[in-house]
């Protein structure tokens, strides 16, 4: 995680992000203080990447590499502005003795599009990752990737309307259909058929960008409509307020980059 430290929004490379809003920067370190606090009272290992004054987007964290078996895919940015943070991910990561490391030729954005289940990797493409990511994540990582394609810039990343909710099993996710083309919904729908579908309203709410370590599900908790289906499912939902990080257009998930392996 990187904390928000010089988190604002002045330029606006996604629907939700407008340059005219102001930002409550102490709310705002507040809120990931939160988030980065629950996922230590949980025991998970929080590690801290060194923001940068430059690069407001750097507390998306998820967006910067993609480890997978402690192999590490590193990002290259759809847009000028988040180009710098790739070094910053690459670097952290040297520097950690991560040795399995490959510096990609055609842009993704680390797991704003790529997803794991236990032997797959999901991958989205139509905003910012490059389909031609998908055959380089597939040949570095050896695991078939899935494209799916996403339709509606609201939902510019796979992350903003699919979740993993279990990653030891290739059945256990919950997505919003309507971000996705018809193809990539009946992909979805043959891959998971027991999955949670979201409606609109928990979608918007920015529900499914949430961070599951396969009993506790981190959501933000405006997406109301989704913690009774997780309950159901023998999951624990918890709810976070991240409303000042959701100007930059990212909640729980893209504040969270996982380290697997
Ligand atoms: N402002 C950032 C961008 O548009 C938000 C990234 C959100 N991250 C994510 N994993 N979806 O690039």
């Amino acid at each position: 995680m990187c904390p928000p430290t010089h988190f604002k929004v002045t330029y606006s490379i996604n629907p939700w992000m407008d340059p005219g809003k102001p930002v409550d920067l102490p709310l705002a370190l507040a809120q990931w203080e939160d988030l980065r606090d629950r996922y230590r009272a949980l025991g998970h290992t929080v590690e801290e990447l060194q923001p940068h004054p430059e690069l407001p987007d750097m507390v998306f964290a998820a967006n910067g590499a993609t480890v997978v078996d402690g192999r590490v895919l590193g990002a290259r940015f759809a847009y000028p502005e988040r180009t710098a943070e790739a070094a910053a991910h690459l670097e952290w990561f040297r520097a950690r003795g991560y040795r399995d490391i490959h510096e990609p030729e055609h842009i993704n954005e680390g797991e704003g599009d790529f997803a794991v289940t236990a032997s797959w990797v999901l991958a989205g493409r139509g905003f910012r990752s490059s389909p031609l990511s998908h055959p380089e994540a597939q040949e570095f990582f050896g695991r078939p990737v899935i494209g799916l394609d996403l339709v509606n810039p609201r939902y510019y990343h796979l992350d903003t309307a699919l979740c993993v909710l279990d990653d030891t099993t290739d059945s256990e996710v919950m997505y919003y259909p309507e971000a996705f083309s018809p193809g990539s919904q009946a992909v979805l729908a043959r891959l998971f058929p027991d999955a949670i579908i979201a409606q609109e309203a928990d979608a918007e709410a920015f529900g499914l960008n949430a961070v599951s370590d396969g009993r506790n599900v981190l959501l933000p908790q405006a997406a109301v409509g989704l913690f009774e289906p997780l309950r159901q499912r023998g999951y624990e939902p918890i709810g976070l307020d991240l409303s000042e990080l959701l100007k930059g257009g990212g909640s729980v998930k893209c504040c969270t980059q996982e380290l697997r392996g």
